[in-house]
């Protein structure tokens, strides 16, 4: 009888101790978990400084070269001041991401969203034989982090732009109310994406790019998964539709129903 008691007693500590150890683990899991967004976040972040830093430095050289045109310089200047606190803004609402602060958000008009991207971008679409084709209602607005979803767009744009290298083609920029969302669309007549590759594109460090390819760059294969990232924290959705070496079209879904 005792003995039956006995053993009772020391499968009820073993029972505590591993209950103990699997508090321990879960701690210790979610510390790692936190590490490595940390980490996939510092790539985010240096992946979009390079998005923002690679056009600006092409432009400067541009002004370099050409010393005596001082319009040129003078719009040099004035995009690396609204890029430097383009580049700011990201790092700070990037940081804030990775510890799982609230951001905050207001009403856009997307159509200067866009605009102020291809500013930002700076080569002229027309150099790589692409239409640019921007369907934006004018007064169309839309509930977000605008630094953000600029950057989002942004990806979204580079990659389209690059699937159309050396054969050009059209970019096409949509966005519509729909009920209780406003729906925005990226598409390109590009290379397109293979079917068994479709639901690899948003994985961090998935990237089909290398230097031997038409784009002559390596990939870092963060520009999508930043997107998913950032429209997670929106509440929206990314999706995407491709028919390969036809057209890809990406579709972002934002709630408006936040008033
Ligand atoms: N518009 C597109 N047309 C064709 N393929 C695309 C398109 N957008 C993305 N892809 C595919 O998805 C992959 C991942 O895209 P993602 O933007 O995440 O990385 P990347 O462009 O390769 O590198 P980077 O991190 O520098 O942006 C690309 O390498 C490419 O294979
Ligand atoms: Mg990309």
């Amino acid at each position: 009888m005792e003995s039956i008691l006995q053993r009772r007693k020391s499968l009820q500590k073993d029972l505590s101790d591993r209950k103990s150890q699997i508090i321990k683990l879960r701690a210790q899991s979610a510390q790692a978990q936190a590490l490595a967004n940390l980490g996939l976040i510092s790539s985010m972040i240096a992946h979009e400084m390079n998005n923002i830093l690679t056009h600006l430095g092409t432009y400067a050289e541009l002004a370099i070269n050409n010393p005596d045109d001082t319009q040129l310089a003078r719009k040099v200047m004035k995009k690396t001041a609204a890029n430097s606190a383009r580049a700011s803004n990201i790092l700070k609402s990037m940081l804030a991401m990775a510890n799982g602060e609230k951001q905050e958000k207001k009403y856009y008009n997307l159509k200067d969203l866009i605009d102020e991207i291809f500013t930002c971008i700076a080569r002229d679409p027309g150099k790589d034989k692409i239409n640019l084709n921007i369907n934006i209602p004018e007064n169309m607005t839309v509930y977000c982090e605008g630094i953000c979803l600029q950057q989002v767009l942004m990806n979204l744009i580079l990659n389209g732009r690059e699937a159309m290298l050396k054969r050009g083609g059209t970019l096409s920029i949509r966005a519509q109310k729909l009920d209780r969302h406003v729906q925005i669309e990226v598409s390109d007549t590009g290379c397109g994406i293979e079917k068994e590759n479709l639901s690899k594109i948003f994985e961090p460090f998935y990237t089909t790019k290398d230097e031997k390819d038409i784009t002559k760059r390596n990939g870092a294969g963060l520009g999508l998964a930043f997107c998913k990232k950032v429209i997670d924290a929106h509440n929206g959705t990314i999706s995407v539709e491709s028919k390969p070496a036809r057209e890809t079209n990406f579709r972002i879904k934002l709630p408006d129903d936040v008033r």
